[in-house]
């Protein structure tokens, strides 16, 4: 086996599949907020895996988790119950406004749960006919059929069309464009509360009420994909709690196994009951490991203070963001909220990613050029500055 970072990369390109653009540098370890290259390079990793390793990375709650778990039992069919299983849907529900958990293995499978629990919904409660879906544009919510169907962006890659039919579309933010496609066909709309891949967009708190409003007086099943945002991400456990409005169902994954593979979507029992024995299932979904896993990381992110802490150091990286705006020039807009911030810039987005990565800050790109940063929910103040620091140096080189 070669060791040369160059030689490991090429190597490795030449065995995959071609799905991502290679990084330059090869990933070895990582504790807490840094990782180093197998150069021995040390990286403030403000990616995270894109808003995944939400303790940061090796937690040792996790990596207790891992052990002791994994001696005793790591997989069962999904029939059985088990104590974890047990454990990680108490805590999922008990801090939400949900019934029912349905758990899988990614953020995907999370999405095509949801899709076929409305669709079954609406099937047996509205009419046979009601099964059409209306999704924002710039959204984005996976790579499978379904999940894929409901991302704006796969609509440009028609090599892999048809995509599912009944898929309506909306502009994020404008109500009215919502209730011009609004039928009696509508069985759920399906909504980011921050768009994520589309460019770190918040709905506004009044736009997700107006998606209430009309889902209650239209009876049409509100679907929050919280893959990005829940979790502690915008400073609250769920991403609907930064809103105040609440769905009937929400989507997880990321930042719930904080890096191990978990995903789970939350229902109402009144929509979630259409899924019934033999219409939905998966082999590894649920299985001790995970839900041993994803019950750690979520007794840690509603540990007394850590959520406070998120939304404080969110609060400090915004300020301090906002006063690089104001001394640089190249800013030319911030959005965001809690740890999920962004920023538009009039540096080459890839030529900034590459810069700040040489100058050992760690983000990725969102939408066609918005510089994202997730750090992991346990970054403190100072290394919120670190970042800032990194980032005015990158820009001012950029002259
Ligand atoms: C909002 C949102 N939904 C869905 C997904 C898909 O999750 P996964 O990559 O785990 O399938 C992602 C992943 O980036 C996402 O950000």
């Amino acid at each position: 086996m070669t060791q040369n970072a160059k030689d490991i990369i090429a190597e490795t390109e030449k065995l995959l599949i071609n799905t991502y653009n290679a990084q330059p540098v090869v990933m070895d370890r990582g504790e807490g907020v840094y990782a180093w290259d197998t150069d021995g390079k040390k990286y403030l990793d403000f990616a995270a895996g894109i808003a995944v390793a939400s303790l940061g990375h090796a937690p040792k709650a996790v990596l207790k988790t891992l052990n002791e778990q994994g001696a005793k039992m790591i997989t069962t069919q999904t029939s059985y119950a088990t104590l974890p299983k047990l454990e990680a849907s108490k805590i999922i529900i008990e801090n939400g406004c949900f019934d029912q958990v349905y758990w899988c293995n990614s953020g995907t499978e999370a999405i095509e749960a949801a899709l076929k629990t409305v669709r079954k919904w609406a099937y047996d409660n509205k009419s046979k006919d009601a099964h059409e879906i209306i999704a924002f544009r710039k959204s984005f919510h996976g790579r499978t059929y379904g999940s894929a169907s409901i991302t704006e962006k796969s609509h440009s890659q028609p090599f892999f069309g048809p995509y599912i039919p009944g898929i309506k579309w909306a502009k994020l933010n404008d109500l009215q464009s919502v209730k011009d496609v609004v039928s009696d066909k509508t069985c759920a709309i399906i909504v980011e509360p921050v768009q994520g891949e589309g460019g770190l967009m918040p709905a506004t708190t009044e736009f997700l009420q107006g998606l209430r409003d009309l889902c209650d007086k239209n009876d049409i099943a509100l679907i929050f994909d919280e893959i990005q945002t829940g979790m502690g991400r915008l400073g609250y456990f769920n991403a609907y709690e930064a809103f105040g409005v609440e769905p009937d169902i929400a989507t997880h994954a990321k930042g719930l196994g904080s890096g191990f593979p978990v995903g789970a979507m939350l229902a109402k029992r009144r929509i979630g009951s259409s899924i019934v024995v033999g219409t939905h299932g998966t082999t590894y979904g649920g299985n001790p490991l995970a839900c041993a896993v994803a019950a750690t990381v979520m007794k840690e992110i509603l540990k007394p203070g850590f959520l406070e802490n998120v939304r404080k150091t969110g609060e400090f990286f915004m300020e301090g963001l906002k006063k690089l705006k104001r001394d640089s020039n190249k800013i030319t807009d911030i959005r965001g909220k809690g740890l999920l911030i962004g920023l538009d810039t009039t540096v080459d987005i890839k030529k900034l990613l590459k810069n700040a990565q040489s100058n050992g800050l760690l983000a990725t790109q969102a939408g066609d050029a918005t510089y994202r940063m997730s750090p992991p929910l346990i970054v403190n103040e100072q290394q919120a500055q670190e970042a800032i620091n990194i980032l005015a140096k990158t820009l001012k080189e950029a002259e």
